[in-house]
């Protein structure tokens, strides 16, 4: 496909209504399509993302042994091989862009006798990998890369892993959940020691299929987290969450298009992935979490949304690993906000399918919003309304760069074009349609026309006005006043 292809243009919208379905969780897709290739008998998944990065989870674990099918309606199966039955690769393991299948199944694999190769796209190959070669090659694996410990590289498992305990130099999932996985086919006991807890999805999927999985709090916040070696997992069922990372485009853009409200069912709010929520709250956000349950081990809730004005606030760095995929939808909510919200803490921004601060920087500049960049720090200047818009932005092949900023283009003033759309099929398959189903006007070559919500919208909104439950565990027709009432704040 080219580049003009694939243009995303989003124009100023009127609110948003009405309910949407995020897709699943990406994280917990790949942990649970990996511990079921791992595991003993049948796993079913419903819920699984079916984004670019997940199916590359899927071929690559195919490539490894496992059986995987997608079964009409959406559910998938894997049949697993058992903990160390992993068949040498015939083929290069390609992940796409994909850093979390590229890391958590080098960490998988290195523990198996088997030689592999990995590669990814333009982006995935300049992503460091050397943090997770580092301790895996403690554990036993060798590893040939590029300069830096870049993609493609070969590696060569263990033939005798040892069981190691490590202290993760970046506060990193994907590197404690590498050596966690490593850990599996080691005998003894995996330590891995996290001066900030990260989010800890490995962790309870690795319980969730029979693995003995201890945690303890340390000093400062952080964990250590003890894996026994070589368990017999068994097949579980898993049903995966609606991904926050996700749900979090549609739920900011609630928030600043005035006059919208949003529900948004089923979405993951595992603590250690909602710093988002958390902020928002804090800058005045009317967000209600309604019917919170359990749903694959994992905390979710039905989001409602509410637009209002946001205030800025100062993010606190260590907010920074709950939170971390979301630092450019929070860019573009700073930016409609009142005042100025300071970020920091963003060092890890740098290293991921982007440098996600400079891209960030860029496309707030290009569309005339006020900042300032620090080395791991972003101050962004809010407009207290629609902010100006017009620009172009380079997405550098980065999901949450082209959806953040569509975003924008819905609240700015002037329409926002995005150069490259077709990496959101990694983590969100039909977002603009998604959006534009809720109101939103985003255009381009390849979508069908947004239908023209406004006009039904007219008609329906005094009924739904009339219609609306007092929400109870809320403040009851707050709504209305609550936008003046924060003002004052
Ligand atoms: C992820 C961990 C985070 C996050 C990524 C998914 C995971 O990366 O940015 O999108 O599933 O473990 P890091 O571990 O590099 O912080």
């Amino acid at each position: 496909m080219h580049a003009h292809h694939s243009k995303l243009t989003a124009h100023p919208s009127g609110a948003l209504t009405g309910t949407a379905l995020a897709p699943g969780d990406k994280s917990i897709s790949h942990r649970a399509l990996m511990l079921g290739s791992v595991a003993v008998g049948r796993t079913r998944i419903s819920g699984l993302l079916a984004g670019d990065d997940v199916l590359r989870t899927v071929a690559a674990c195919r490539a490894l042994g496992a059986m995987i099918e997608r079964h009409e309606g959406g559910a998938w199966t894997v049949d697993g091989v058992g903990v160390g039955g992993l068949s040498e690769p015939a083929e290069v393991l390609d992940m796409g862009n994909s850093g979390t299948a590229a890391r958590l199944l080098l960490g998988l694999i290195s523990t198996h006798d088997l030689m592999a190769v990995m590669t990814g796209d333009a982006s995935l190959v300049r992503r460091p990998m050397s943090r997770v070669i580092e301790p895996l090659e403690r554990i036993g694996a060798r590893f040939t890369a590029r300069a830096g410990g870049r993609l493609p590289l070969a590696v060569v498992g263990a033939k005798s892993p040892l069981p190691i305990e490590y202290r993760l130099p970046v506060a990193s999932a994907q590197v404690k959940s590498a050596v966690l996985l490593a850990g599996l086919n080691a005998p003894g006991k995996t330590v891995v020691i996290e001066p900030e807890a990260t989010r800890d999805h490995s962790e309870t999927m690795l319980r969730h299929f029979g693995a003995e999985v201890t945690v303890e709090t340390i000093a400062g916040g952080g964990r250590r987290i003890m894996l026994t070696g070589q368990p017999e997992l068994r097949a579980r069922d898993v049903d995966v969450p609606r991904d926050p990372s996700s749900a979090a485009f549609a739920l900011v853009a609630a928030l600043v298009l005035p006059g919208s409200r949003l529900r948004l069912p089923g979405v993951g709010i595992n603590p250690l992935r909602a710093g988002l929520l958390a902020t928002l709250q804090e800058m005045g956000a009317d967000i209600a979490l309604e019917n919170r349950r359990e749903q694959g081990g994992e905390p979710v809730a039905d989001l409602v949304a509410r637009a209002g004005t946001l205030n800025g606030i100062e993010v606190p760095a260590e907010r920074a690993p709950t939170m971390i995929d979301e630092y450019p939808i929070l860019a573009v909510a700073a930016a409609c906000a009142r005042g100025r919200t300071v970020m920091r803490g963003l060092a890890e921004l740098k290293v991921k399918e982007s440098n996600r601060l400079a891209a960030i920087a860029e496309g707030l500049k290009a569309n005339g919003v006020k900042f300032e960049m620090g080395e791991d720090s972003l101050t962004v200047e809010g407009s207290g309304g629609p902010p100006p818009g017009g620009g172009t932005v380079q997405t550098h092949m980065d999901h949450r760069i082209a959806m953040s900023f569509l975003v924008l283009g819905l609240a700015a003033r002037r329409a926002v074009t995005v150069d490259d759309g077709t990496m959101i099929d990694t983590s969100f398959p039909g977002f603009a349609a998604l959006m534009n189903g809720l109101g939103a006007r985003i255009t381009g070559p390849l979508l069908a026309k947004p239908k023209a919500k406004a006009a039904a919208k007219k008609k329906a909104k005094p009924k739904q006005r009339g219609r609306r439950p007092t929400p109870s565990g809320l403040a009851g027709g707050k709504r209305r006043g609550a936008k003046k009432r924060r003002g004052r704040k």
